[in-house]
């Protein structure tokens, strides 16, 4: 073996060493989310372990050895003089309310999912099967709901909807929508409460989700309105839909122009279809630039891939395929006016209102 050159060895084992410190901090982040600790430090100003504790009705040495691990992570400040600890309205935006646009708390949550299905990806890579949606620990859907949030609250509903041509007009009038891949249906629910008088129906193919998603709606008053049946891409039922949207699952489906093909068929005259997909390059190597790529190329490995070659087809089209791939997706599917849309708004995605 050659000579090791020292000094990149050792920014080899600094960039490691960092990086082995965020994965050890992101389940002291689940559990600063899930006991409220996180909610509790919002707006409440420097507090010892002792009061957070005491807030939290916690037990304090566990709580001083939390905030010690999040305040070595740069998460919390933190003032020997007072021996207090303090999330600073900027962290708290993005760990602790999750309302704000700023928000990533829901992200973490599903890292249990990835290490508690890695075995079965593992054995994929060798046999080359794979697995849905369905198939994963919970935690992976109910994540992906609370990931989505932020996005579809301040993004799909504000921004890249009204962003499809003439479709608002139709919204406030009365369309229908269907939401293909709709998992947990948070974007149905949204698009439902937004446009009372329109219908929507989200499909999927996992009951699991679809449970959810009626749940979901049920709470929400939306019966009847927003509805949501367990259907694959290339068959659900119902024709003239005035939009289709396809929200960050056309990439999960074994058979994307077969889905696209469908929904072309399934379209209102005039309808268009909303894609919403993860922000990629079209050269990989321009991905190294792309902040959201090592999220993006890890969930493709661990979730994405493996869900579409559980399926016919077979594509495995990744959760990074970029926008060329994508159009000549829609086109082969027989949408071949696309049109990239909402882009300012958009910072990790890629959104495209597509129409025969
Ligand atoms: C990344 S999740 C997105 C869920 C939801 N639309 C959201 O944005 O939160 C991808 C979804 O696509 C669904 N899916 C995968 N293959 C599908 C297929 N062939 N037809 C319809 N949905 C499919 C999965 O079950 C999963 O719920």
């Amino acid at each position: 073996m050659a000579a090791l050159d020292n000094d990149r060895l050792e920014e080899a084992m600094g960039k490691v060493f960092t990086e082995l410190g965020v994965s050890c901090t992101a389940p002291l982040v689940v559990l600063g989310d899930r006991l409220g600790l996180f909610g509790a430090l919002a707006g409440a100003g420097p507090l010892t372990s002792a009061e957070l504790a005491a807030r939290t009705g916690l037990v304090e040495r566990y709580v001083r050895e939390w905030l010690r691990g999040v305040a070595v992570a740069g998460y919390l400040g933190y003032d020997p003089g007072t021996d207090r600890f303090a999330l600073s309205d900027e962290y708290a935006a993005v760990l602790a309310d999750e309302t704000a646009p700023t928000s990533l708390i829901g992200v973490f949550p599903g890292f249990q999912a990835l290490w508690a299905d890695l075995d079965r990806v593992e054995e994929f890579f060798r046999s080359g099967g794979g697995m849905g949606w369905g198939d994963h620990h919970p935690a992976l859907g109910a994540a992906q709901e609370r990931f989505s949030r932020p996005a579809y609250v301040h993004g799909l509903i504000a921004e890249w909807i009204p962003a499809v041509d003439g479709i608002v007009a139709k919204l406030e009038a009365g369309a229908r929508v269907a939401d293909v891949g709709c998992g947990y249906g948070l974007s149905s629910i949204l698009v439902g409460q937004r446009w009372p008088n329109s219908v929507v129906t989200g499909f999927d193919p996992d009951d699991d989700s679809v449970a959810h998603a009626r749940a979901a709606a049920a709470k929400a008053g939306l019966d009847g309105r927003v509805a949501f049946e367990v259907a694959d891409a290339t068959t659900y039922p119902g024709q003239g839909y005035d939009l289709v949207t396809f929200t960050d699952s056309l990439h999960d489906m074994g058979d994307p122009e077969a889905a696209v093909a469908h929904a072309r068929a399934a379209l209102a005259d005039e309808g268009a279809v909303l894609v919403i997909e993860p922000l990629a390059a079209d050269r990989f190597e321009d991905d190294f630039a792309n902040p959201y790529a090592r999220v993006g190329y890890a969930i493709s490995t661990l979730v994405c891939t493996p869900s579409s070659l559980a399926q016919p087809g077979a594509a495995a089209l990744g959760a990074m395929a970029g926008e060329a791939r994508l159009r000549d997706v829609l086109a082969a599917g027989g949408l071949t006016r696309i049109r990239r849309i909402a882009q300012e708004s958009a910072p990790v995605n890629i959104i495209l209102e597509a129409r025969p």
